[in-house]
């Protein structure tokens, strides 16, 4: 991330879009340093409306809950959008994408779903060494638990995804842990641990100060402007949501949590962080390591604004478009 340029702030003030959009776009290039990161939180607390002076630290800044910022991340995704909500967003880009529909499960895919979720069940149900298995970690056996993640480990002071919790487990067993990069195994696992809480909806709880760093920071790389394109992920799913890339749509940041794992066209599976970093690429930044804490932190802010939608592993299909950059195919508005 050596390359990594500005900080900035966006997301915005509903009222004056249009014009946070044209100061996001001609932003000058400066390089990370800690005085930019205190800046970035004092530019998200001014364009979330509440006054943060220039000298306290970010955390000290946050301007709103995670919970006003979801409501209010929804309104202004909703005049971007007008007439849709939460739940129409969380089939993804492709319901952007004129003539292609959001591509719910055909029976290619409903196959491919079965026989990846079967590939995850017995990895769950295999028996450890200490003849435990990964069902002895979570409560319920695993029941309705993956709602529930990503969560704040007050011990270690680290995002756990579900994923995480997972290789922990393993840890704990003795067992060694799988690859984050290894999406044919960590892939089935997840979706699997996952279906066993398909429907809930995702509750990600942000408490105590130690959470809210993390979901700060998460924040802040959502909003960060990174790259030789320089966009920040909020350039494409907030000010641009709805709109289209390489032609490719661009999903609102509301609801881009729940349907993970997704099966790609082909049948291999692409984990959320797996995401993560293909739209680095496509700002021209060097991706993060699946499973580093900058992902972990980045998919908890994410996963918070996805809050009250219901979780549905392996829903739809992944856009196959390639994670190139060039423009964008719509001028700043
Ligand atoms: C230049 C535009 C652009 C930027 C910047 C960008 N993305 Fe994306 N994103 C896309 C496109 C296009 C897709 C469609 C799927 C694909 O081809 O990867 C996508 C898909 C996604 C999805 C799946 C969305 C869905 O529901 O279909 C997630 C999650 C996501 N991006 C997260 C991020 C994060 C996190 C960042 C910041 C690190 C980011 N994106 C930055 C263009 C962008």
């Amino acid at each position: 991330m050596s390359n990594n340029r500005t900080l900035t702030s966006l997301i915005n003030d509903a009222n004056n879009f249009s014009c946070r959009v044209v100061i996001l776009f001609s932003m000058i290039l400066v390089p990370i340093t800690a005085a930019n990161m205190a800046d970035a939180a004092t530019a998200s607390a001014e364009i979330s409306g509440h006054a943060a002076t220039p000298q306290s630290t970010p955390s000290a800044t946050t301007p709103v809950s995670p919970e006003q910022e979801r409501l209010y991340l929804i309104q202004v995704l909703q005049k971007r959008i007008p007439g849709t909500n939460p739940n129409d967003w969380v089939v993804g880009g492709g319901a952007f994408e004129p003539g292609v529909q959001a591509t719910p499960l055909n029976a290619d895919n409903a196959t491919n779903s079965a026989d990846i979720l079967a590939i995850g069940k017995k990895l769950w149900d295999r028996k450890f060494v200490d003849g435990k298995s990964l069902a002895n970690c979570f409560p319920n056996g695993g029941k309705r638990v993956a709602a529930a993640y990503p969560q704040f480990d007050t011990a270690t002071k680290q995002v756990v995804t579900f994923e995480f919790a997972i290789n922990r487990c393993l840890q704990l067993h003795g067992e060694v842990p799988i690859d984050y990069a290894n999406a044919a195994v960590i892939g089935p696992l997840s979706a699997y641990g996952k279906s066993l809480a398909d429907g809930q909806k995702l509750a990600v709880r942000v408490a105590g100060q130690g959470a809210r760093d993390r979901y700060e920071a998460g924040r802040r790389w959502f909003q960060q402007r990174i790259g030789q394109k320089d966009f920040a992920c909020a350039s494409c799913h907030v000010l641009r949501a709805g709109e289209q890339f390489e032609r490719a749509g661009l999903a609102p940041a509301v609801g881009q949590a729940v349907t993970w794992p997704r099966i790609q066209p082909g049948g291999s599976i692409r984990t959320l962080q797996a995401q993560f970093q293909r739209c680095m690429l496509r700002s021209g930044a060097e991706p993060f390591a699946v499973g580093s804490d900058e992902f972990n932190n980045l998919e908890y802010y994410l996963a918070y604004m996805s809050n009250g939608l219901p979780l549905k592993p392996l829903a739809i299909t992944t856009s196959a478009a390639a994670p190139t950059a060039t423009a964008l195919t719509t001028t700043p508005k």
